[in-house]
């Protein structure tokens, strides 16, 4: 169904008709978005949808986020309650998903909610995003566009190195600037629920909340967001986390100015923003790094649990637990 080779399409009127023109016949197309880059497939679609699944070689039971241009296009789909409506208000466009009750006539693939009455909705900021969105002109399901268990891609040729041949395109946007996955809020049925810290500080929405965000329970067995699967992120290499230097024999992924002898520094002036828009091309760099140079162990500098490095540390932690499957890594 796909094309052999993908195509890169450049951002402009013609690039992003003919993304429309593939999605519509139910290609994929990989997208940016401002945190990650997504691996578009028409929401509608059972046949793109399970394209997506297919491509990215994802275990089945995760439902996707389904992206939307607009508030209208987010209220055809699903219910909005107080708190979904005070925080769409407050931070959307932006890197927030909620996720909320479906529409039963919402028109939406049952394998992009994995057959729950809830779905996850979100609507980027990207520039790009929002033209593709308005040009297609219906909901794009869009995962991370990498295949499962690796990190998420945060510039096209990321996309490439993970898909290419497996997707009929990829919409060229540059670099994102998030560089984490969107932060994830469960509304409805009692207080909302942070189902997966994200590139939108959970201290953010407390504050638009008015109130505290319960934790979900992260149950590896039954994930309420299945982003909550430990070694999600994994790379190649053994990570060693809260390290404050590196043993002999290992590399150090370095944050702050005391990291003099890191091999890769995610900020060297400790700023948390430049730290989460690098994270994965760094987990890249430091794994392509070890292997290398023949080195096993990886040692991370601690890194605040404040702001966006709740989301840097929650995926440090999925990095750096053992992998069921030694095949997944990088
Ligand atoms: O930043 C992002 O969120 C990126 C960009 C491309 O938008 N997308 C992304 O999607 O990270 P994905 O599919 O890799 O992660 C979506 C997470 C998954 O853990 C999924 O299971 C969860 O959202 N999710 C989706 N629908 C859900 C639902 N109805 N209930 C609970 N969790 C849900
Ligand atoms: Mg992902």
């Amino acid at each position: 169904m796909t094309a052999s080779r993908t195509q890169t399409l450049a951002p402009d009127a013609a690039g992003l008709a003919r993304a429309a023109e593939l999605l519509r016949a139910g290609e994929l197309v990989a997208f940016p978005t401002e945190t990650v880059y997504g691996l578009g497939g028409d929401a509608r679609n059972d046949r793109a949808v399970a394209a997506i699944f297919e491509a990215k070689g994802r275990p089945r039971f995760n439902p996707l986020i389904v992206h939307v241009a607009d508030t209208d296009a987010a209220r055809a789909l699903a219910v909005f309650d107080g708190d979904a409506e005070r925080l769409a208000q407050a931070f959307w466009p932006g890197p927030l998903s909620l996720v909320l009750r479906l529409r039963p006539e919402a028109g939406l693939s049952d394998l992009v909610t994995a057959g729950q009455p809830t779905v996850a909705l979100r609507m980027p900021a990207h520039p790009v995003a929002r033209d593709l969105l308005r040009v297609f002109g219906g909901p794009l399901a869009g995962p991370s566009a990498n295949p499962a268990g690796r990190v998420s891609p945060t510039t096209a040729a990321h996309v490439l190195a993970g898909l290419d041949g497996r997707i009929a395109a990829v919409v060229d946007g540059g670099a994102c600037e998030v560089g984490v996955e969107s932060t994830i809020v469960a509304t409805g049925g009692g207080p909302a629920r942070l189902l997966r810290p994200g590139g939108l500080p959970a201290e953010a929405l407390e504050a638009a909340l008015g109130a505290p965000l319960r934790l979900a329970a992260a149950d590896p067995d039954r994930p309420e967001a299945p982003g909550q699967l430990t070694s999600h992120y994994a790379p190649g290499v053994a990570l060693r986390l809260e390290a404050h230097a590196a043993r002999p024999g290992e590399l150090l992924l370095g944050f702050g100015p005391e990291a003099q002898d890191a091999a890769i520094n995610l900020s060297p002036g400790g700023d948390l923003v430049e730290a989460a828009a690098g994270l994965f091309a760094a987990l890249r760099e430091i794994d392509a790094r070890a292997a290398a140079e023949g080195v096993t162990s990886v040692a991370v500098s601690p890194i605040p649990d404040h702001g966006l490095g709740r989301a840097i540390n929650d995926r440090l932690r999925r990095a750096a637990a053992p992998r069921p499957d030694a095949a997944s890594s990088l």
